[in-house]
């Protein structure tokens, strides 16, 4: 049976798809990001451009809302040259009843050459890449709440930019973990990356039930689990996966785990402030936080376009890449 993580690779031991942050090492999330270092700097070039992906398609199949990933992929994919196609899913032919993987059949028919794939299925982008034909490669954009791994390099190279050194680090992830596929992708691109400390802030009802497997400390209030921390990232209240009330009410979160510049003093002076998005003030962070000095929650959404670049650009110059 094929995981997640074995399918990554190719017989020559090449990233051919990125579906999930488990079974890579630091080795490439090290290169990952350095790579993400030239692109990055390419922000600031007139012209912003590289003819790397020129020739090759990449299609962006969301079925499910984003503004931040799909947007950044489609402008990371452009940067490097490639046509880019914007699936609308909701005037495609699966709303007439066809199936994922025929519309995966059809649009490989096209020649294309990498899917983004959003689905709100855990295991929907994996499914994919065991179908679709050698040489074509697959980029999990975010499944249900199993991982978004591009989330959390885009997240991994915001804290080197502004920490360097992962090992001296204690790290607070703040919120709802249990429908999270950020944090989970977080968690373990932490602990590759060595940190010293991975820290869960939330209520019992927001954490899995196997939270101490995940290699974190666990903490029940911001008083307590903020002391100390280097680099401090917020969640939202994940909605759209919950079943049934976890929660009092939103207000009555925020009192106890909103974080507002009052709680922040707690964590190191020199704390970061980060937040995949979108926001929700009010809810988990306040206003004065979200837009403070500490906060790096655009700078993230900026990183996520030379991350984007860096994976594509590995993934599609993986020798012994062809058609059939
Ligand atoms: N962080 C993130 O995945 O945001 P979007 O849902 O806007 O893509």
């Amino acid at each position: 049976m094929t995981t997640p993580h074995s399918l990554q690779f190719n017989s020559d031991h090449q990233l051919q798809h990125l579906l999930s942050i488990e079974g890579l090492d630091q080795r490439l999330l090290t290169e990952i990001m350095d790579n993400a270092e030239s692109f990055a700097s390419l922000a600031n070039q007139p012209v912003k451009k590289y003819p790397i992906l020129r020739g090759k398609t990449v299609v962006n199949l969301f079925f499910e809302n984003s503004t931040r990933t799909r947007t950044t992929f489609e402008l990371a994919a452009k940067r490097l040259s490639a046509d880019v196609i914007n699936m609308n899913i909701a005037t495609s032919a699966t709303s007439k009843g066809e199936s994922l993987l025929d519309t995966i059949r059809n649009l490989e028919a096209m020649h294309v050459d990498m899917f983004v794939i959003r689905h709100a299925l855990s295991g929907a982008a994996h499914f994919i890449a065991q179908h679709v034909a050698p040489g074509i490669s697959v980029i999990n954009a975010g499944d249900g709440n199993h991982a978004h791994p591009t989330q959390a390099l885009l997240d991994m190279f915001t804290i080197r930019r502004h920490k360097n050194d992962f090992s001296s680090l204690r790290i607070a992830i703040i919120g709802d973990i249990l429908h999270s596929r950020v944090a989970r992708s977080q968690i373990q691109a932490l602990s590759i990356l060595g940190a010293k400390e991975i820290r869960v802030i939330a209520p019992k009802t927001l954490l899995p039930i196997e939270v101490n497997a995940l290699g974190v400390s666990v903490s029940h209030t911001l008083e307590e689990g903020l002391q100390d921390i280097d680099v401090v990232i917020m969640l939202r209240l994940q909605k759209e996966r919950m079943s049934g009330a976890l929660l009092p009410s939103e207000s009555e979160y925020f009192n106890c785990f909103g974080l507002t510049q009052e709680k922040l003093a707690i964590a190191k002076p020199d704390a970061i402030v980060m937040h995949p998005g979108p926001i929700n003030r009010g809810v988990e962070i306040s206003s004065e936080v979200a837009d403070g000095p500490q906060s790096v929650i655009l700078q993230q959404v900026s990183y996520g376009i030379a991350i984007r670049m860096a994976i594509m650009s590995l993934i599609m110059q993986t020798p012994g890449r062809h058609h059939t």
